[in-house]
């Protein structure tokens, strides 16, 4: 097949254009059984390939049909030797990576700063993670990944860990030097785990940093819906053979999909995967000029700042990804937060996050030099806005990370143990059982198993004095934490 085939697409098309009588599920046949409104809103085109596993249109269970065939095409797109369809967004890849390679007891060497899908697989496997701290940004106020050398001490000290987990490029878009990181990895033929969620785009323009599968890494978990054209929630598997059976990464995603894929998500998968093969080099040039042009303009903004490639140039720091414009409002004398608000509320413009001192946009395919525009002179207004309110108050809060305690028993044994809840002020010394983490650096401080310290509790009441978002623990106001239950001794 060719890679402007699109076999899994135009299978559904060819399927619904027979207009087949169906007994079978979704009961909303074609959208006639299903609410007027929204039949007619979403369209009958979506809803007569809004179908189900019967034997003409394959199964993601066992592909043999349209869409092992439109697998494959993926597979070559990416330089993959297999790759897997999630309908389960990069969440669902990202488990089944670490459930691949990690049985209960094995240890995974992870940043600090992981998603929580990797958190909830080292839960759902009773793996046991060995942390590397990220490098933070004390300017900007944001982590960024890890270190070759960060990766090569971990493996000396844990050379039997059954995988290193990396995040590239994160969600600022920015990367190490993830050949390096595979190539001290594979010395220790430890397989390399790639949180792809904010790259799908990297492996389709050579200026942008390196794939996962470009720098040789092992698996990768692509968020193909964030920044490569498809529906919400589908995404890609890339597994490269070798250290990794992709046999079993069939077993575990599938152990962990629904049963009911959704062949809307995974018809775009099949058409994004095309147009990025067939169009994406130079869709992506574009999205890079317009984004270049942009940071540019803000940065006449003053006091506004939107990182560029001077960030280059330490080991966390090897590349970045132009397309994310990371504006800095610290100067404006505003939080990132106010910022995201003012601009949803005076200029109807919703940005990708925002946090302590920044905002995040991202500029896709999607934009033109109107969207853009409309972000500069939105910015232009926010800035005088807050002028004229008496800004310019800068504030300043020092963003570290906080120590890693020691990790008493595994995550997943904290998670299942009897717990009790006991004052905040109290817990020193007892294991947690829940998470708390602080935004920014995003970097939990605690996870289920680690033993609570002094310092830690000391960060968090700063955090909390400061006015950042605690988050995790049941309790809001953290005044109460779940820790394992102790039980005294029966005199
Ligand atoms: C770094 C990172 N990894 C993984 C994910 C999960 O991706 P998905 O939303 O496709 O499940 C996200 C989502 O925002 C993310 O930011």
């Amino acid at each position: 097949m060719q890679q402007n085939e699109t076999p899994l697409f135009t299978g559904l098309v060819n399927h619904a254009t027979k207009n087949p009588i169906q007994f079978h599920i979704p009961g909303h046949k074609k959208g006639k059984g299903m609410d007027p409104e929204f039949r007619s809103f979403i369209g009958d085109n979506a809803l007569s390939i809004d179908l189900i596993n019967i034997q003409p249109l394959d199964d993601l269970h066992h592909p043999h049909g349209m869409i092992k065939k439109a697998q494959d095409l993926a597979a070559e797109a990416f330089g993959a030797d297999a790759t897997f369809f999630s309908v389960q967004g990069t969440s669902g890849a990202i488990m089944t990576m670490v459930m691949t390679v990690c049985s209960p007891g094995d240890k995974i060497i992870v940043p600090r700063n992981v998603h929580k899908s990797v958190m909830s697989a080292i839960i759902f496997s009773g793996a046991t993670p060995v942390f590397i701290h990220p490098e933070i940004d004390p300017k900007l106020g944001i982590s960024h990944g890890i270190t070759p050398n960060a990766v090569k001490k971990a493996l000396e000290q844990h050379p039997d860990a059954k995988g290193v987990l990396v995040i590239n490029p994160t969600y600022f878009g920015i990367s190490a030097n993830l050949e390096e990181i595979v190539s001290i990895s594979h010395d220790y033929d430890v397989p390399v785990l790639v949180d792809e969620a904010h790259g799908v785009h990297i492996h389709f323009h050579d200026r942008l940093p390196l794939s996962a599968m470009q720098a040789g890494a092992d698996m990768a978990a692509t968020s193909v819906h964030k920044l490569g054209g498809s529906m919400t929630q589908s995404s890609v598997l890339n597994v490269k053979e070798g250290l990794i059976s992709a046999k079993r990464v069939q077993t575990i995603i599938s152990m962990l999909t629904t049963t009911s894929t959704s062949y809307l998500l995974l018809a775009s998968l099949d058409v994004a995967r095309k147009r990025l093969v067939m169009d994406g080099y130079e869709l992506i040039e574009q999205s890079i000029q317009l984004a270049e042009k942009t940071r540019e303009e803000i940065n006449g903004i003053s006091p506004l700042y939107c990182v560029g490639k001077e960030i280059l140039g330490t080991d966390a720091t090897y590349d970045y990804d132009p397309t994310k414009l990371i504006i800095s409002v610290h100067d404006l004398g505003i939080t990132g937060y106010e910022a995201e608000v003012w601009l949803r509320k005076e200029a109807n413009l919703e940005v990708e996050l925002s946090d302590l001192y920044n905002l995040l946009c991202i500029v896709t395919p999607g934009d033109t030099e109107e969207t853009t525009s409309a972000l500069v002179y939105a910015l232009k207004d926010m800035v005088e806005a807050f002028r004229e309110s008496g800004g310019e108050t800068t504030k300043k809060f020092d963003v570290h990370a906080p120590d890693i305690p020691i990790l008493a028993v595994s995550p997943r044994d904290a998670f299942y143990s009897e717990t009790e809840v006991i004052p905040f002020k109290e817990s020193a010394g007892r294991t947690i059982a829940e998470f708390v983490m602080v935004y920014p650096p995003g970097i939990p401080i605690f996870i289920p198993g680690e033993v609570i310290t002094e310092e830690n509790l000391q960060y968090i009441d700063e955090n909390i004095e400061a006015g950042l978002p605690v988050q995790g623990p049941e309790d809001d106001e953290l005044k109460m934490i779940r820790v394992i239950k102790e039980y005294k001794a029966i005199k």
